[in-house]
């Protein structure tokens, strides 16, 4: 097989009508912020446990084509023996990597941030790769203030994505590009699109200068929101539609699909957007899906507190947001299904 029909064999498994994928990669200090919301301490074996849960979960399979795992989570096993890995292999889910080394400020320009993570890149994909994972995530994030992100920040981080999402394409594995715009602070909706507008045209641009194939990655990006502290809320009929305006002016046509990161929105907002722009702007030439962390796994963690007896029921409601981000994938959600189990 070359490495362009590896690269479109991923992409196939992971670009499906009606599923997304689940984002278990939190590193080590923000699992520990997750866990300490339930009273639980992030301990090598309570994470092997939590994630254990999460792949295991009986029935995902049918809206859930990809997990990205931490590092370390490639290593673990189920309760079974079984490599947690080929766990998801053997449901007919594509294990996937976070392969970013967390953010800074910018040298010299100390309102932007950059990730860290490109030295020695290609030695860990090819470790990661003997370990199962096909494709790949990598975050770049930008703050909204009056004056930034600047012009160089935003120049920066695009190569930064472009210069990963090259480094993997090149041994086979699908590069998630990940730029996010930060729900944080006061900034209105109209400001959070023209600086996400400016982000994406950076990142196709160099995503261009670096050959990157465009049919074989994912986009992995912010909605457009007013900011978390801004006085006005949006509907997701608005939402969806200030989103759609952006995406149509910046992500060219031959990307396979946008799975959108959830950001601090509420498990219900974060369906409900979604929803909106399947149902209220098909025809879009993107699969719109999601690749949600914090809206698909707050519900998991109230109903686990850490204790063996809640694991079915964590799983759930794992299940059960799975199911309506797969309806809303599809445009078929409905606020009435959050009434059901
Ligand atoms: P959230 O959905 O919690 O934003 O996480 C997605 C993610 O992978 C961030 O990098």
């Amino acid at each position: 097989m070359t490495v362009a029909d590896e690269l479109q064999a991923t992409i196939e498994q992971m670009v499906q009508s009606g599923k997304g994928i689940l984002a278990a990669d939190e590193s080590q200090p923000t699992i520990k912020k997750r866990f300490a919301s339930i009273n639980v301490e992030a301990t090598e074996e309570n994470c092997r446990a939590y994630r254990a849960l999460l792949f295991t979960a009986p029935g995902i399979e049918d809206y859930i084509s990809g997990v990205i795992e931490f590092e370390d989570t490639l290593a673990q096993s189920d309760g079974g023996g079984t490599l947690l890995p080929k766990v998801l292999v053997q449901r007919g889910i594509v294990p996937g990597i976070k392969v970013d080394k967390g953010k800074g400020p910018l040298a010299l320009s100390p309102c932007d941030l950059i990730t860290y993570g490109l030295d020695g890149l290609a030695e860990r994909l090819l470790q990661y790769k003997s370990q199962g994972a096909r494709f790949a995530k990598w975050r770049e994030v930008y703050k909204i203030g009056e004056h930034y992100p600047t012009a160089l920040g935003i120049a920066a981080n695009a190569e930064m994505l472009a210069r990963y999402a090259a480094a993997c394409q090149e041994q086979g594995i699908v590069p998630i590009v990940e730029p996010e715009v930060l729900i944080d602070g006061g900034h209105s909706m109209a400001r959070c699109a023209e600086v996400t507008e400016a982000v994406h045209k950076g990142v196709f641009h160099a995503l261009h200068r670096h050959h990157v194939v465009l049919e074989h990655m994912i986009l992995k990006p912010n909605m457009v929101l007013p900011g978390k502290d801004h006085p006005l809320r949006a509907s997701a009929a608005e939402i969806a539609s200030a989103t759609l305006r952006v995406f149509r002016r910046t992500v060219p046509a031959a990307v396979p699909s946008i799975n959108f990161l959830s950001g601090g929105l509420s498990p219900e907002d974060a369906t409900a957007n979604l929803n909106a722009m399947n149902a209220d702007f098909s025809g879009a030439p993107w699969l719109l899906s999601f690749s949600y962390g914090r809206a698909l796994q707050q519900p998991v963690l109230q109903a686990w507190q850490g204790k063996a007896e809640n694991v079915a029921a964590a799983q759930q409601a794992l299940l059960k947001r799975t199911r309506l981000n797969g309806a809303a994938q599809r445009g078929e959600y409905l606020a009435a299904m959050e009434l059901a189990n």
